[in-house]
């Protein structure tokens, strides 16, 4: 049975009975606390958590999803995907525990024939959460389990949540056994290899706050409802039905390995580790196939970061393989004929994705060169140095700088004979853990517990009318103090308000939340930021400046007008800056991120390189000349589809079915899906000033622009240097440029002088030192301070020619100085001293000791030094008590 005739039975299963048959949703979740969808019930979890009520009383989907905890574990055994699909049917206060059991039984059980899915009743076992009776008589009533297929385990593998604060609950899941050749007998409790969970029945009744770990959280309460989520993984089912022995073989992936088999030359079946190899690069590429269509684009932060991730394993799977050339272009275009069925997007995205996949195993190819000649530049310094291990340290630049595999660095130094410190690399990277998680967890704690917010957006939506208007009167409907509800605030408490109409723009979509106030009779609050911490719902935290406001009460929401009006230059600019750079640089230049805030925008895409001084004049001057024309701008609501076949720029997180804003400047000239606040035609933005381009992380560029009167001040101000330049300098100001060169060269060449002047003059004191020597036990002796001196290497140069005067006898010459007050000795030897017996190497070691130093050298020249410099006499004297033997 194919994939795709699996997920028609499950959709007509559900569908005729009563459920509504809902669209996967994107891979990108819009719920703050996930990175991405992570089950089927994702996109329903305001429904469970009753924030927003259910518009159906059913549902059923099927679900893309991403997981990537596992990653290690892909490959090697049948079961992990980064990339699967979880088909599930939803209640919402509607059917509870016996439904679900009644719809399970019968869909698994039912002939092939008759529509089913044809699991024999005999190779299914099932297990329950430990003290959950009510289940355990509902499995033997329904389907008639023996008790002894019937198995109770704990919170591990009976209790699901997502890992976040959310709804949660006991579960009962399905297993399916494989029989006495996979493992032992005993069911799940014993072997979950040979007893492979299909479907997890979920009995959603929970509120969880405080989640630390899978089987540690704590209950906030019940959920207004007693709900079902159930998930049944088709990949599963898929490999089960297609007589396959695992996931990566069945009809949507089998063809990537496949293809992989091809490139490499090597077959599959024949060798463990290749095989491997040959599924995680089945299931990387389907992942990342998957994740760029639903727009996410290689970076190195979040989500972006994760797909770079699985593209570098691809890479470094066929390296292993043997492949070094590039091999993105068929193991994707693989992995899209094979997915496209089922998901036609995957080819309507397929020039843009396939552009990203290019690009990244292109860079990161380039990156193994580099980085393998830095990691060969190590090897050989170790092996110089005489050791044998190679420093946790280069390992961690290695892997942290230039995103090289640890098992790639390994693998290098093995065969250069070293092995690597792996101990110090593992503290490195554990260190790297443990700061990326206080970051997150301090990012997080900001959304602390959500449910205050959810019986807040249980009241309605938060009708935004600042499109339109800068001031709205409206009432107060809740007031929230340290994630606490409260009825009344006084003036210098800071409080969180939510109110039924509000003109203020809370932070979204790159653009910064309004600045304003929100005042009513008696009491004037001042916003400091507005935030839609749940969907629909936005909150904006205060200082009440004055007086006493209260729940219930009306308040107007007024923006401050000149803020807004900035805000709006800015965003607007950030669509003609990305729009000019689409035009420059061709639709390469995928934006990766953006931000603005009044009179300022950056913008994140991605390109491999610096651009050129024409190529940013360029985008500037394209930007300005938008602003030149007062292109008029336009939004319009309308859905989805239509704006994509508007060809307008998508963002991350739409669902299908979902209606958008478009923001059109000068019609298709700048078209972007946008909620942003925008000015009415382009000439309102004034002046677009690029200050900047710069490097964000590999393949990521960043342009950042003033806007408008900021952009102004920015010229005026660089206006200002420039007249005091030509004042200063009584220089017109095209001149400056060169003026300043000739300046910089005279400076340069009088510099050049004085250097040769001051080595003259210390040349000059060579005859003067060399005279001087004297005989100190078998040698002629020249022992000296000199003095500052501008650098070691005068010293020895000195300490050289001085030497060369004596060269006939048998002599020392060992001179001290003291350069930018560091204390040097310098000794060197002539042949006659060196036939008796005296090296300069010791003598300088044993000077550097009494610096406080170390030192050496060789027979006829050595240095030594330290930080005691005032201990150079003594230093100097025990140059000649060595003599003196
Ligand atoms: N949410 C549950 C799971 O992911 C059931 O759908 O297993």
């Amino acid at each position: 049975m194919q994939t795709a005739e699996i997920q028609r039975r499950w959709l007509n299963f559900f569908g005729d009975r009563g459920h509504t048959v809902v669209p996967s949703a994107s891979l990108v979740t819009d719920d703050p606390t996930l990175l991405f969808t992570v089950a089927g019930m994702v996109p329903f979890i305001p429904y469970f958590t009753g924030v927003v009520p259910a518009p159906f009383p059913r549902a059923t989907s099927v679900q893309k999803c991403i997981r990537t905890l596992d990653i290690e574990e892909v490959g090697k055994t049948t079961r992990h995907g980064t990339f699967f699909q979880m088909n599930g049917n939803f209640s919402f206060g509607d059917y509870f525990k016996e439904g679900a059991i009644s719809y399970a039984w019968e869909l698994l059980t039912t002939a092939e024939s008759d529509g089913g899915l044809g699991f024999e009743e005999r190779d299914l076992w099932v297990t329950v959460y430990e003290d959950d009776d009510e289940a355990i008589e509902l499995w033997k009533r329904i389907a008639g389990l023996p008790e002894e297929r019937i198995q109770r385990l704990g919170k591990s593998d009976n209790y699901w949540h997502t890992g976040q604060p959310g709804p949660g609950g006991p579960c009962s899941e399905i297993y399916f056994d494989r029989g006495p050749q996979y493992g032992a007998d005993g069911g799940p409790a014993v072997d979950d290899s040979r007893y492979l969970e299909i479907w997890n029945l979920v009995f959603m009744q929970y509120l969880l706050k405080e989640v630390r770990s899978k089987t540690d959280f704590d209950i906030a309460g019940e959920l207004p409802k007693k709900n079902i989520d159930t998930g049944m993984g088709m990949e599963r089912v898929a490999f089960l039905k297609q007589g396959v022995d695992n996931m990566y073989e069945i009809d949507q992936v089998r063809p990537v390995l496949d293809m992989a088999a091809e490139l490499s030359g090597r077959r599959y079946g024949a060798q463990h580790d290749d095989d491997v190899r040959m599924r995680v690069i089945a299931d990387h590429v389907r992942s990342s196939l998957m994740l760029m269509t639903d727009g996410v684009a290689p970076s190195n932060e979040g989500r972006g970061y994760i797909l770079r991730r699985l593209l570098r394993r691809v890479v470094r799977a066929m390296r292993l393989l043997g492949v070094d050339a590039p091999s993105f272009a068929e193991l994707f275009d693989a992995s899209r004929l094979a997915m496209r069925d089922a998901y036609p997007e995957v080819d309507a995205e397929y020039e843009r994705t396939s552009r990203l996949a290019l690009g990244e195993e292109e860079t990161f190819l380039r990156t193994l060169a580099s980085g393998t000649t830095i990691l060969d530049v190590a090897v050989e310094d170790t092996k110089k140095a005489g050791g044998d291990k190679l420093s946790g340290d280069t390992a961690f630049l290695l892997h942290d700088t230039f995103g090289f595999p640890i098992d790639l660095t390994l693998e290098v130094a093995e065969e250069a004979g070293l092995s690597v410190d792996r101990s110090a690399f593992d503290a490195l990277m554990s260190e790297q853990r443990a700061r990326a998680k206080a970051d997150a967890k301090s990012k997080k704690a900001g959304l602390a517990d959500l449910s205050v917010y959810s019986e807040l957006r249980a009241l309605g939506e938060t009708v935004f009318t600042g499109y339109d208007y800068l001031e709205t009167e409206s009432r107060i409907l809740g007031l929230i103090k340290d994630g606490v509800s409260v009825t009344a605030a006084r003036a210098g408490e800071t409080v969180e308000v939510i109110l039924a109409e509000t003109a203020l723009y809370a932070e979204s979509g790159g653009q910064a939340a309004d600045k304003g106030s929100i005042v009513g009779d008696g009491f004037e609050l001042e916003v400091l930021d507005v935030q839609r911490p749940v969907k629909g719902l936005v909150s904006h935290t205060v200082r009440v400046r004055s007086g006493e406001v209260g729940v219930g009460r009306p308040a107007t929401s007024v923006v401050d007008r000149e803020y807004r009006h900035s805000a709006a230059q800015a965003h607007s600019a950030t669509h003609l800056i990305h729009a000019a750079l689409r035009q420059t640089l061709g639709q390469d230049a995928h934006q990766s991120g953006s931000f603005n805030k009044a009179g300022y925008m950056r913008l994140d895409f991605s390109w491999n390189q610096a651009l050129s001084h024409e190529t940013r004049s360029e985008i500037e001057e394209i930007a300005n000349n938008a602003v030149r024309d007062n292109l008029e701008v336009v939004t319009r609501i309308l859905p989805l589809d239509e704006a994509r076949k508007a060809g307008a720029m998508a963002l991350f997180g739409e669902k299908y079915g979902d209606t958008v804003r478009m923001v059109d400047i000068g019609g298709p000239w700048s078209r972007e899906l946008c909620a942003g606040t925008h000015v009415r035609t382009s000439a309102e933005v004034g002046l677009v000033n690029l200050v900047s381009e710069s490097s964000v992380g590999s393949a990521n560029r960043r342009v950042e622009a003033l806007v408008g009167l900021d952009a102004f001040r920015d010229l005026a101000a660089e206006r200002a240097i420039v007249s005091q330049l030509t004042s200063s300098l009584k220089t017109p100001r095209e001149q400056l440029p060169d003026r300043i060169a000739d300046l910089v060269s005279q400076l340069k060449a009088a510099e050049k002088k004085i250097a040769a002047f001051e080595a003259s003059k210390l040349q000059g004191r060579v005859p003067e030192l060399a005279q001087a020597a004297k005989r100190v036990g078998d040698v002629l002796a020249v022992i000296e301070d000199l003095g500052e001196l501008a650098s070691v290497d005068e010293l020895r140069k000195l300490v050289t020619a001085v030497r060369e005067r004596l060269q006939a006898e048998a002599a020392v010459v060992a001179l001290a100085a003291r350069v930018e007050g560091k204390p040097s000795v310098i000794v060197a030897t002539t042949a006659g001293a060196r036939d008796a017996g005296v090296k300069a190497g010791p003598l300088a070691k044993g000077a550097a000791a009494v610096l406080g130093g170390g030192g050496g050298g060789k027979d006829d020249m050595a240095q030594g030094g330290g930080s005691d410099a005032s201990a150079l006499p003594a230093a100097l004297e025990s140059v000649r008590s060595a003599l003196l033997g």
